[in-house]
Parts: structure tokens; C-alpha cells; sequence
């Protein structure tokens, strides 16, 4: 009810600014589902991170950031978040080799990518979503999830 709520107002403020709308409500729940079961063991089961994400571990790496309006998500353009997520992704300082964000590109259908990114949106705050958007006019995503 909380998220319909959200949802409700996100779309309000979109169609004031005179934004394209958000995705559709079917993408969104489908998006939300891919979280649950793909991200949120890493990410948090609200997006909020891995406990001291900010710093590196044990091992030297990086930990799972928040998706949320704490995060840094936000401040990528949907092109450069989908190769993360399809290639996955480690720090180039980490002091290991590992991939530590997994590849999804053989788990998830280009469309599930796509969802999963679009409910993320979902909890940022309208200043972070025109943010992002703008930058997404310059690295749209990929064909294949068009
Ligand atoms: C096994 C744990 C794990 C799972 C599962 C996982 N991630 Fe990550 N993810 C990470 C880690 C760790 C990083 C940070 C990598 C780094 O910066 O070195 C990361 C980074 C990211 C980033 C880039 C950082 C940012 O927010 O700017 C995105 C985007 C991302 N993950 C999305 C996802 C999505 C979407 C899913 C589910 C489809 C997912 N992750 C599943 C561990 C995970």
C-alpha cells in the first residue's frame, strides 16, 4: 500500500515536470521481483546496502551500495547501469580479481535487466530521477532492451 502510495506520487510529479512517464506498473512489479530475489541478498531487501558500504572490507573490497536515495545509482545513466548489471562490475581498486557484482546477462532476460533498473528509479527522490534521466538522453539503454 506504502509503495502504491509512492508510486501514486512519483507519477504525479513526473507529469508535472512534463517528464516521460515512468514504466508501466507491470514492469515495476516484475522489476520489484528481480530485486527480491536477485539483488537483495547483496543490496538489501529495501535497497539499503551492505552494512559499511563505504569503505572496503576484509578482503579489500568494495561491499554492495544501496540502490536508494542514499546511494550513488542514481548518478548513473541507464546505458552504463544495464552493462553492470548484464557484465558485471568490481572496483578497479579492489585487492582482489573478483567480479564481486556478479553478471546477470545469462540469468536474466534483457527485459528483466531493464525492469530491475526501472524499479530502482522507483526509490529515488525526483531531483535524482531528472538527474539520471538527463544523463540517460547521452547513454540510452541498449538496443537489445528497447
Ligand atoms: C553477490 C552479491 C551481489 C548481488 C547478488 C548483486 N550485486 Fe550489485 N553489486 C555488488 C557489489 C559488491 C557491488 C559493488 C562493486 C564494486 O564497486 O566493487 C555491486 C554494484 C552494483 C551496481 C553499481 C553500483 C551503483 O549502484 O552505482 C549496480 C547498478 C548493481 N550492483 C545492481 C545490482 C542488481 C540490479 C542486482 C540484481 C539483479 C545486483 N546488483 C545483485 C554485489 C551484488
Amino acid at each position: 500500500m506504502r509503495s502504491l502510495l509512492a508510486l501514486a506520487l512519483i507519477l504525479g510529479t513526473a507529469a508535472r515536470a512534463g517528464e516521460s512517464p515512468l514504466a508501466s506498473t507491470q514492469e515495476l512489479d516484475a522489476g520489484r521481483r528481480v530485486y527480491q530475489t536477485q539483488c537483495a541478498s547483496c543490496h538489501g531487501s529495501r535497497a539499503e546496502g551492505a552494512p559499511n558500504w563505504q569503505r572496503p572490507d576484509e578482503h579489500g573490497e568494495m561491499p554492495a551500495p544501496p540502490h536508494d536515495r542514499e546511494g550513488h545509482t542514481w548518478k548513473h545513466a541507464d546505458g552504463m547501469l544495464y552493462r553492470i548489471v548484464r557484465d558485471g562490475w568490481r572496483d578497479p581498486f579492489n585487492k582482489t580479481q573478483r567480479l564481486t557484482m556478479p553478471a546477470f546477462g545469462r540469468t536474466l532476460a534483457p527485459a528483466e535487466i531493464r525492469a530491475v533498473i526501472d524499479y530502482l528509479k522507483t526509490l529515488w527522490t525526483p531531483e535524482q530521477r531528472r538527474f539520471q534521466e538527463a544523463e540517460s538522453r547521452g547513454e540510452p539503454y541498449p538496443s537489445e532492451a528497447r
